[in-house]
């Protein structure tokens, strides 16, 4: 479906946004206003200084390393930082627990064989979303009790995934009843929606009422009725609130969980999800884990004292592991303008939501940084709106925040046609979570930075023949 700037003449209201310095423009649909209703006159766009404070820095490239990116592997790629992966690794080991703490990656943030067994080296457990991704990380090294499976899509074949010792958490009542036809007597989890959510974005929100993840909380006793029906032995509680939330209401959901916990004599270990906030903007914040674990650490030490048992953590990050280990390496392959006071000018990437839908999905902000084709830092600034290669109004890089539809300027280095424009934060839901194939456009490359500075292809570039492997001519 393409969609076009409809409002983009007469039904604009452009101002200075509260969040950020940057130019938004709203857009509203529908409208008709003709061309000849703009004021023909060109916008005056000053070229500024570099301003480091509105300018966004490349996290692990070096100007020149994005040049010789582009000279291997073409554009657009994704690149990840092996020491970057390492060093969130550690630092969720770190996560402060009672009685013993097991670090799940959140597969869905990138799936890629090699991230999969950089974190298997590290010690690093599995939360799989669905049946498939327990078999990619199990050929990427796992071992099936490594894995937890939390799905919204019970797949037909868990018997043959339980059997060999996959970890399975109910998480609604059919499934629960499903389990226990197949596996009466075996351990299982549960997990709950606690009542209450929090995300980035609603979209990410993935508790409350308003969400279908896992069995609402005052489901309970019909819960505890499905248990004792097939003498079911529940041994975990998982609660997933969603990503990016808010540190408070992680830290009262985790009390919440523990409660849950309670009306379970079998359970040993309590799943807390993921959701850390991650910043990608310089001027965002990110959460200290050490910070939000140590109350849940005495909460747990508490919850000990009173009822005499023990519970192991589990942590399930997705985006504190991935989100800026890797950066989108693109060009720009043209530049337009649109001729009015209140008009734009449009940078197009070579790639866009087929790479990093975030933006568009979200209204998510991520660094961009332009690189010369000589691999310099442009001395100069000036703003910008940054467009993917869709052939899609929404496939916009630069949104106002959290509002997808609106279009937001963007202060940059000084772009030519051919110069390369890197989109950091790009590690956490880019990769394995593209509009993959939107307009025939295969899927990039993905390449690991080693510790050594060397760069590996760690998925080749899709051809087109690939994208149309399993189609059939009738
Ligand atoms: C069940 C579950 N666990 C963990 C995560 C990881 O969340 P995040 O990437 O915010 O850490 C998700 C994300 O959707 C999830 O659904």
């Amino acid at each position: 479906m393409t969609t076009t700037f409809a409002s983009h003449h007469q039904n604009k209201n452009t101002f200075k946004s509260g969040k950020s310095s940057s130019i938004v423009t709203r857009r509203r649909q529908g409208s008709t206003s003709s061309f000849t209703s703009q004021k023909l006159a060109r916008k005056s766009r000053r070229t500024l200084k570099v301003n480091a404070s509105s300018v966004e820095k490349l996290r692990f490239l070096s100007p020149q390393e994005v040049k010789q990116v582009r000279e291997e592997f073409g554009t657009p790629v994704y690149v990840y930082d092996l020491q970057t992966l390492k060093n969130q690794a550690e630092s969720a080991k770190a996560f402060p627990n009672a009685y013993g703490l097991t670090v799940r990656y959140a597969m869905k943030a990138s799936p890629n064989g090699s991230i999969l067994k950089t974190f298997l080296n590290e010690g690093l457990h599995i939360d799989a979303s669905s049946g498939y991704e327990v078999e990619r990380a199990v050929k990427a090294g796992f071992t099936y009790d490594q894995i937890s499976l939390s799905t919204q899509d019970f797949p037909d074949f868990f018997d043959r995934l339980v059997e060999k010792g996959l970890k399975v958490n109910a998480c609604s009542l059919s499934q629960l009843e499903k389990f226990g036809e197949k596996f009466p007597g075996k351990e299982i989890g549960l997990r709950f929606n606690p009542g209450l959510g929090s995300g980035g974005t609603g979209k990410t929100n993935v508790g409350g009422p308003s969400s279908s993840f896992g069995i609402w909380y005052e489901l309970l006793p019909k819960c505890q009725e499905l248990v004792a029906k097939y003498n079911l032995k529940v041994e975990r509680i998982h609660t997933h609130i969603g990503s990016g939330s808010d540190p408070a209401v992680w830290q009262k959901v985790s009390g919440m969980s523990l409660d849950l916990c309670e009306k379970f004599p079998d359970v040993v270990s309590l799943n807390l999800g993921g959701g850390y906030k991650v910043g990608r903007m310089s001027g965002e914040k990110s959460t200290d884990l050490s910070l939000i674990g140590e109350p849940v650490k005495v909460a747990f030490q508490e919850f000990a004292k009173r009822t005499g048992r023990e519970l192991k953590l589990e942590i399930e990050p997705g985006t504190f592991l991935l989100a800026n280990s890797c950066s989108v390496v693109s060009t720009a392959q043209d530049i337009v303008e649109t001729g009015t006071s209140e008009g734009h000018t449009f940078i197009k990437l070579d790639c866009g939501m087929t790479e990093v839908l975030r933006p568009s999905l979200y209204g998510a902000q991520h660094p961009l940084i332009n690189v010369t084709s000589q691999g310099e830092l442009s001395p100069q600034t000036k703003k910008y709106v940054v467009v993917g290669h869709c052939c899609e109004s929404g496939d916009l890089m630069t949104p106002a925040p959290d509002e997808p539809e609106t279009i937001s300027e963007r202060e940059l280095g000084e772009i030519n046609i051919g110069d390369l424009v890197v989109i950091e934060g790009s590690g956490a839901y880019c990769a394995g979570m593209s509009s993959k194939n939107y307009n025939t456009f295969p899927e990039a490359p993905e390449v690991m930075k080693t510790n050594a500075g060397e760069f590996k292809v760690i998925r080749k570039r899709q051809t087109v023949d690939q994208i149309l492997a399993n189609e059939v001519m009738i």
